[in-house]
């Protein structure tokens, strides 16, 4: 195979910007070949494209080797799933299942293809601001985790977003509100970063600012198996609002904030230093210097790409989609721990947060909204909230 032939399942606000990104020629050795979707002004955005309704045509077609999924989430793993059985590569857009255990599912069934190409869109792994911090904290020059601090609320919505598809905010169509949807790039980003808490207790306050029986409103408190802790909150009500990322280890600490990122290092380690000086006020002294990097163009873009140069063998995954799991658990976990009102430890049961939400969806008054097509830039919107 010389080139890989894509077909886009779900052309909404995403989907279509896939599409356009592949079109324009920003992924090399990758055509778009078919798309499916039941919006029905998408066929005529796309003329020049075989346009299926329903994902299964598409993938008996034979015209492409691989899809994008970019349906809302309860799908992915349904659609995911039919495409590994129709030997096809597969991208999910985020989170890879609407929960754990669908995601499981969607995992269990690509190890039965291990020939096949699994990838998930969580393309904050391929901004170079959080490239650089993977890579200083592999490094160990943060030295042993101390502390996470994430406050992350520069993801305002306001109530036409709610109202552009059926399927946002409710239990049946999302699954949960923030955490499922907007931050869960930035809880794939957490554990990408500082891997995955022990356990996690989360304060959740659904409808806050909107008409919405999800959540809109969270505040997490998390601990690390080594004793490290952490908060993360997120909302889509707050303007200004914040994303101010702190990760401080024994050796030092890195700052994101406002597009910089700072990083200080410890002369001594704090370990060390409390251990040996006999003066009962020192301090080590600490240097911080601002790490520099360069923005990338398209994130999408670049995901994109190493999902097809992974398929074509030249270049292994950045996010392979069995990791998807890890944002999908954290967001869960925390939903599930405030509505128990009670810490939960990781990792979660999997089937119990299923049958919860179940019994969320039986219960919901399932409010009949009026959907509306809101014009709104989607690409500035994520653009904003990664820098
Ligand atoms: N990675 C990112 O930056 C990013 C950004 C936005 C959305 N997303 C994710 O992409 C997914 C879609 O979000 P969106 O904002 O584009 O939603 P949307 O409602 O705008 O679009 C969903 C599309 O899927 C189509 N669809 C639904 N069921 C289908 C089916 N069975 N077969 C074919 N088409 C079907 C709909 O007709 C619609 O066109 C969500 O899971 C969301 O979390 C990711």
């Amino acid at each position: 195979m010389k080139t890989v032939r894509l077909g886009i399942i779900g052309l909404g606000n995403i989907g279509r910007f896939h599409a356009k990104t592949v079109m324009a020629g920003k992924v090399a050795r990758c055509e778009l070949k078919a798309v499916a979707s039941r919006s029905p002004d998408a066929r005529d955005e796309f003329p020049t494209l075989p346009f299926f309704q329903e994902p299964e045509a598409l993938m008996r077609s034979g015209l492409v080797d691989a899809v994008l999924v970019a349906t809302p989430h309860w799908q992915h793993p349904q659609i995911g799933m039919q495409a590994f059985a129709a030997g096809l590569h597969v991208m999910s857009e985020k989170p890879i299942a609407a929960h754990k255990a669908d995601a499981e599912r969607f995992i269990a069934a690509h190890q039965r293809h291990p020939e096949l190409v699994f990838g998930g869109m969580f393309q904050f792994r391929a901004e170079s601001h959080y490239q650089a911090m993977r890579q200083w904290l592999r490094n160990g020059s943060l030295g042993e985790l101390v502390r996470v601090s994430w406050i992350n609320t520069d993801w305002f919505r306001p109530d036409a977003y709610y109202a552009s598809s059926e399927w946002r905010a409710t239990w049946e169509g999302e699954g949960g509100g923030v955490l499922v949807n907007q931050c869960l790039h930035n809880l794939d980003m957490l554990q990408w970063l500082a891997g995955m808490p022990a356990s996690v207790q989360g304060f959740c306050q659904l409808g806050r600012f909107h008409d919405i029986e999800v959540e809109d409103d969270v505040t997490a408190y998390l601990e690390w198996a080594n004793g490290a802790t952490g908060t993360f909150i997120s909302s889509t009500g707050e303007v200004p609002g914040t994303n101010r990322l702190e990760i401080s280890g024994t050796r030092g600490r890195l700052l994101w904030e406002n597009g910089r990122l700072l990083a200080t290092s410890n002369a001594v380690e704090t370990t060390v230093l409390c251990r040996t000086t006999a003066d009962a006020f020192a301090k080590p002294q600490a240097m911080t210097t601002e790490l520099s990097f360069v923005p990338v163009e398209s994130a999408h873009a670049i995901l994109l790409q190493n999902f097809v140069n992974a398929i074509l063998g030249s270049e292994p995954l950045l996010a392979p989609g069995a990791e998807g799991i890890h944002s999908i658990e954290l967001a869960n976990a925390i939903l599930f721990s405030s509505l128990e009102r009670q810490a939960v430890n990781l990792p979660l049961d999997g089937a119990a947060w299923e049958s919860r939400l179940h019994e969320l969806i039986r219960v919901s008054p399932k409010r009949a909204r009026t959907i509306r097509s809101v014009p709104g830039d989607v690409a500035g919107s994520f653009r904003s909230q990664a820098r």
